[in-house]
């Protein structure tokens, strides 16, 4: 109880799709080999909330976040803003293709959820 499955199999590289769990908004993005590359060559001192891209997902390809923004909670947008990562319309906050935050009023990255991979096709979220 508490926790949902999703069938990643049909996101295509590129997509992210929203699922809800608890109520709230769950981004599954498929990354680009080059949205990877992009996250992992950024020098953790210049993040605001300093993560590696390595320690926010469990693999390479797949970021799992909760989809509200960390200032004032709205939902932000995917594949927008300056880092094609998410971009909340509210006040501007930019985050990355790792989820984390790189400009505007938002004090943190977006949320990892609990979640593990059921199988390559499936994770279980919560
Ligand atoms: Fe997202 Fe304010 S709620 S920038």
């Amino acid at each position: 109880a508490g926790s949902v499955e999703v069938d990643i199999s049909g996101i295509a590289v590129g997509q992210i799709l929203t699922v809800k769990w608890r109520g709230k908004p769950i981004f599954v993005s498929h990354r680009t080999p080059e949205e990877i590359a992009a996250v992992r060559a950024v020098p953790l001192n210049e993040l605001k909330d300093p993560a590696t891209d390595q320690s926010r997902v469990q693999k390479p390809e797949w970021l799992i976040v909760i989809g509200i923004c960390t200032h004032l909670g709205c939902v932000p947008l995917g594949n927008e803003g300056p880092y094609h990562g998410f971009f909340c319309p509210c006040h501007g906050s930019v985050y990355d293709p790792s989820g984390r935050i790189r400009q505007g009023p938002a004090p943190a990255n977006l949320v990892v959820p609990p979640y593990k991979f059921v199988s390559d096709a499936k994770i279980s979220i919560g």
